[in-house]
Protein backbone atom coordinates (compact mmCIF):
# COMPACT_ATOMS: atom_id res chain seq x y z
CA UNK A 1 0.00 0.00 0.00
CA UNK A 2 1.20 3.47 -0.71
CA UNK A 3 1.54 6.07 1.92
CA UNK A 4 -0.84 7.94 0.17
CA UNK A 5 -3.42 4.94 -0.12
CA UNK A 6 -6.34 4.43 2.58
CA UNK A 7 -3.66 2.44 5.36
CA UNK A 8 -1.62 5.45 5.75
CA UNK A 9 -5.04 8.07 6.05
CA UNK A 10 -5.51 7.74 10.18
CA UNK A 11 -8.06 8.89 12.29
CA UNK A 12 -11.12 11.35 10.61
CA UNK A 13 -10.00 14.88 10.75
CA UNK A 14 -12.95 17.13 11.25
CA UNK A 15 -12.99 20.04 8.56
CA UNK A 16 -13.80 22.83 10.60
CA UNK A 17 -15.24 23.47 14.39
CA UNK A 18 -18.55 22.78 13.56
CA UNK A 19 -17.77 19.27 12.49
CA UNK A 20 -16.00 18.68 15.67
CA UNK A 21 -18.78 19.88 17.83
CA UNK A 22 -21.19 17.21 16.03
CA UNK A 23 -18.72 14.76 16.99
CA UNK A 24 -18.24 16.20 20.56
CA UNK A 25 -21.68 16.48 20.96
CA UNK A 26 -22.34 13.36 19.52
CA UNK A 27 -19.74 11.25 22.20
CA UNK A 28 -21.68 13.30 25.04
CA UNK A 29 -24.93 12.75 24.03
CA UNK A 30 -24.74 9.17 23.59
CA UNK A 31 -23.77 8.35 27.30
CA UNK A 32 -25.20 10.02 30.95
CA UNK A 33 -22.11 10.40 31.78
CA UNK A 34 -18.64 10.37 29.80
CA UNK A 35 -15.51 11.43 32.20
CA UNK A 36 -15.48 10.57 35.07
CA UNK A 37 -17.06 12.87 38.05
CA UNK A 38 -13.68 13.60 39.33
CA UNK A 39 -11.48 17.03 39.19
CA UNK A 40 -8.54 15.80 37.17
CA UNK A 41 -5.27 14.74 39.32
CA UNK A 42 -2.68 17.29 37.69
CA UNK A 43 -5.16 19.88 38.74
CA UNK A 44 -6.06 18.97 41.91
CA UNK A 45 -1.93 18.39 42.42
CA UNK A 46 -1.17 21.89 41.21
CA UNK A 47 -3.94 23.68 42.01
CA UNK A 48 -4.64 22.94 46.19
CA UNK A 49 -2.21 25.20 47.02
CA UNK A 50 -2.99 28.78 45.19
CA UNK A 51 -5.12 31.23 46.74
CA UNK A 52 -8.15 31.55 44.89
CA UNK A 53 -9.32 34.14 42.10
CA UNK A 54 -10.76 34.20 38.87
CA UNK A 55 -10.39 30.62 36.93
CA UNK A 56 -10.75 29.69 33.20
CA UNK A 57 -11.76 25.99 32.74
CA UNK A 58 -11.28 25.72 28.96
CA UNK A 59 -12.35 22.81 27.32
CA UNK A 60 -14.47 22.16 30.47
CA UNK A 61 -16.69 18.93 29.52
CA UNK A 62 -18.88 18.04 31.86
CA UNK A 63 -17.32 20.91 34.69
CA UNK A 64 -15.85 18.12 37.20
CA UNK A 65 -12.48 20.69 37.52
CA UNK A 66 -14.14 24.09 37.39
CA UNK A 67 -16.55 22.26 40.24
CA UNK A 68 -13.66 21.30 42.10
CA UNK A 69 -12.53 24.50 41.97
CA UNK A 70 -16.11 26.75 42.68
CA UNK A 71 -15.95 24.51 45.99
CA UNK A 72 -12.50 26.11 47.07
CA UNK A 73 -13.44 29.06 46.30
CA UNK A 74 -13.26 30.19 43.05
CA UNK A 75 -15.09 32.04 40.48
CA UNK A 76 -14.89 29.85 37.68
CA UNK A 77 -15.77 30.23 34.31
CA UNK A 78 -16.30 27.02 32.22
CA UNK A 79 -16.23 27.03 28.53
CA UNK A 80 -16.72 24.05 25.84
CA UNK A 81 -17.32 23.33 22.39
CA UNK A 82 -19.99 21.13 22.88
CA UNK A 83 -23.37 22.55 24.16
CA UNK A 84 -24.43 19.31 25.15
CA UNK A 85 -21.30 19.14 28.10
CA UNK A 86 -22.41 23.15 28.56
CA UNK A 87 -25.85 22.23 29.32
CA UNK A 88 -24.83 19.22 31.45
CA UNK A 89 -22.28 21.28 33.43
CA UNK A 90 -24.51 24.00 33.76
CA UNK A 91 -27.20 21.49 35.55
CA UNK A 92 -24.56 19.72 37.99
CA UNK A 93 -23.06 23.36 39.46
CA UNK A 94 -26.85 24.02 40.08
CA UNK A 95 -27.86 20.30 41.75
CA UNK A 96 -24.67 20.61 43.63
CA UNK A 97 -25.05 24.56 44.79
CA UNK A 98 -21.99 25.60 42.87
CA UNK A 99 -24.04 28.05 40.73
CA UNK A 100 -23.40 30.69 39.81
CA UNK A 101 -19.79 30.49 41.47
CA UNK A 102 -19.22 28.07 38.95
CA UNK A 103 -20.37 29.18 35.32
CA UNK A 104 -20.44 27.83 32.13
CA UNK A 105 -21.28 28.79 28.33
CA UNK A 106 -20.68 27.28 24.82
CA UNK A 107 -17.46 28.61 23.27
CA UNK A 108 -15.42 28.04 20.02
CA UNK A 109 -12.05 28.89 21.03
CA UNK A 110 -10.57 29.00 18.11
CA UNK A 111 -12.86 31.97 17.39
CA UNK A 112 -14.12 33.32 20.47
CA UNK A 113 -10.90 33.68 22.62
CA UNK A 114 -10.99 34.44 26.65
CA UNK A 115 -10.67 38.34 27.53
CA UNK A 116 -6.72 39.41 27.82
CA UNK A 117 -5.36 39.41 31.68
CA UNK A 118 -8.74 38.66 32.96
CA UNK A 119 -7.98 35.12 34.91
CA UNK A 120 -5.88 34.05 37.66
CA UNK A 121 -5.47 30.72 36.93
CA UNK A 122 -6.28 29.33 33.24
CA UNK A 123 -6.58 25.46 33.00
CA UNK A 124 -7.09 23.40 30.21
CA UNK A 125 -7.12 19.78 30.73
CA UNK A 126 -6.55 17.68 28.05
CA UNK A 127 -7.74 20.21 25.09
CA UNK A 128 -6.51 19.13 22.25
CA UNK A 129 -7.50 20.89 19.17
CA UNK A 130 -7.54 20.73 15.40
CA UNK A 131 -3.25 21.92 14.21
CA UNK A 132 -4.71 24.87 12.40
CA UNK A 133 -6.27 26.40 15.54
CA UNK A 134 -3.45 25.63 17.53
CA UNK A 135 -2.24 29.33 17.66
CA UNK A 136 -5.25 30.80 18.16
CA UNK A 137 -6.84 28.52 21.22
CA UNK A 138 -3.35 28.04 23.27
CA UNK A 139 -2.00 31.76 22.25
CA UNK A 140 -5.52 32.74 23.86
CA UNK A 141 -5.18 31.08 26.66
CA UNK A 142 -1.93 32.21 27.48
CA UNK A 143 -2.96 36.00 26.71
CA UNK A 144 -6.23 35.52 29.28
CA UNK A 145 -3.41 34.70 32.31
CA UNK A 146 -2.99 38.15 34.35
CA UNK A 147 0.37 39.08 35.78
CA UNK A 148 1.16 36.54 38.46
CA UNK A 149 -1.25 34.10 37.23
CA UNK A 150 -0.85 30.49 36.77
CA UNK A 151 -1.31 28.44 33.53
CA UNK A 152 -1.86 24.94 33.41
CA UNK A 153 -2.24 22.69 30.75
CA UNK A 154 -1.96 19.01 30.58
CA UNK A 155 -1.94 17.25 27.31
CA UNK A 156 -1.78 12.98 26.75
CA UNK A 157 1.52 12.09 25.46
CA UNK A 158 2.82 11.25 21.86
CA UNK A 159 4.24 7.36 23.79
CA UNK A 160 0.71 6.54 24.95
CA UNK A 161 0.12 5.94 20.84
CA UNK A 162 1.67 2.95 21.11
CA UNK A 163 0.57 2.08 24.85
CA UNK A 164 -2.93 0.56 23.71
CA UNK A 165 -4.39 3.08 26.02
CA UNK A 166 -7.11 5.90 24.95
CA UNK A 167 -5.42 8.89 23.19
CA UNK A 168 -6.46 11.72 21.23
CA UNK A 169 -5.47 11.54 17.38
CA UNK A 170 -1.69 12.13 16.60
CA UNK A 171 -2.66 15.11 14.76
CA UNK A 172 -4.05 16.89 17.98
CA UNK A 173 -0.64 16.37 19.81
CA UNK A 174 2.17 18.36 21.04
CA UNK A 175 5.72 18.19 21.34
CA UNK A 176 7.45 18.97 24.60
CA UNK A 177 9.16 21.65 22.66
CA UNK A 178 5.27 22.35 21.15
CA UNK A 179 4.17 22.73 24.44
CA UNK A 180 6.93 24.95 26.31
CA UNK A 181 6.49 27.70 23.84
CA UNK A 182 2.83 28.32 24.50
CA UNK A 183 3.79 29.65 27.79
CA UNK A 184 6.76 31.73 26.30
CA UNK A 185 6.96 35.19 27.45
CA UNK A 186 5.96 33.89 30.81
CA UNK A 187 8.44 34.54 34.04
CA UNK A 188 9.06 30.97 34.91
CA UNK A 189 7.56 27.88 33.10
CA UNK A 190 8.07 24.26 33.61
CA UNK A 191 6.81 21.41 31.08
CA UNK A 192 7.55 17.53 32.77
CA UNK A 193 5.96 14.26 31.55
CA UNK A 194 3.49 12.44 33.86
CA UNK A 195 2.70 8.97 33.95
CA UNK A 196 -0.93 7.94 35.82
CA UNK A 197 -2.33 4.25 35.57
CA UNK A 198 -5.22 3.71 33.57
CA UNK A 199 -7.17 0.88 31.48
CA UNK A 200 -6.29 0.05 28.45
CA UNK A 201 -8.79 -0.46 25.06
CA UNK A 202 -8.21 -4.14 26.06
CA UNK A 203 -9.72 -3.50 30.14
CA UNK A 204 -6.41 -4.54 31.28
CA UNK A 205 -3.96 -1.90 33.81
CA UNK A 206 -1.78 0.33 31.66
CA UNK A 207 0.30 3.69 31.92
CA UNK A 208 -0.41 6.67 30.67
CA UNK A 209 1.39 10.03 30.08
CA UNK A 210 0.52 13.30 30.85
CA UNK A 211 2.88 16.07 29.61
CA UNK A 212 1.85 19.15 31.88
CA UNK A 213 2.64 22.72 31.25
CA UNK A 214 3.01 24.98 34.45
CA UNK A 215 3.55 28.95 33.84
CA UNK A 216 3.40 31.90 35.65
CA UNK A 217 3.56 35.30 33.91
C1 LIG B 1 -10.91 15.40 26.16
S1 LIG B 1 -12.23 16.54 26.51
C2 LIG B 1 -11.70 17.10 28.10
C3 LIG B 1 -12.81 17.59 28.99
C4 LIG B 1 -12.38 18.04 30.38
N1 LIG B 1 -11.37 19.08 30.34
C5 LIG B 1 -11.86 16.87 31.16
O1 LIG B 1 -10.65 16.72 31.33
O2 LIG B 1 -12.71 16.08 31.60
C6 LIG B 1 -11.86 17.91 25.45
C7 LIG B 1 -12.96 18.97 25.44
O3 LIG B 1 -12.50 20.08 24.65
C8 LIG B 1 -13.61 20.62 23.96
N2 LIG B 1 -13.13 21.39 22.81
C9 LIG B 1 -12.53 20.92 21.69
N3 LIG B 1 -12.28 21.91 20.83
C10 LIG B 1 -12.73 23.06 21.42
C11 LIG B 1 -12.78 24.43 21.00
N4 LIG B 1 -12.34 24.81 19.79
N5 LIG B 1 -13.31 25.34 21.85
C12 LIG B 1 -13.80 24.94 23.07
N6 LIG B 1 -13.77 23.66 23.51
C13 LIG B 1 -13.26 22.73 22.70
C14 LIG B 1 -14.44 19.39 23.60
O4 LIG B 1 -15.79 19.71 23.32
C15 LIG B 1 -14.26 18.51 24.83
O5 LIG B 1 -15.31 18.67 25.75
Amino acid sequence: MSASGPAAAGPHRPADSAELAAVWDARYGAVDRLWSGRANPVLVAEAAELPSGRALDAGCGEGDDALWLAARGWTVLGVDLSSVAVARATAEAARVGLAPRASFAQRDLSVDPPAVGAFDLVSAQHLHVLPEHRGAIYGGLARAVRPGGTLLMVLHDRRDLAAGVRHPPPFSMLSEDELRAVAEGFASSTVELRARSTVARDGSPATAHDLVLRAMR
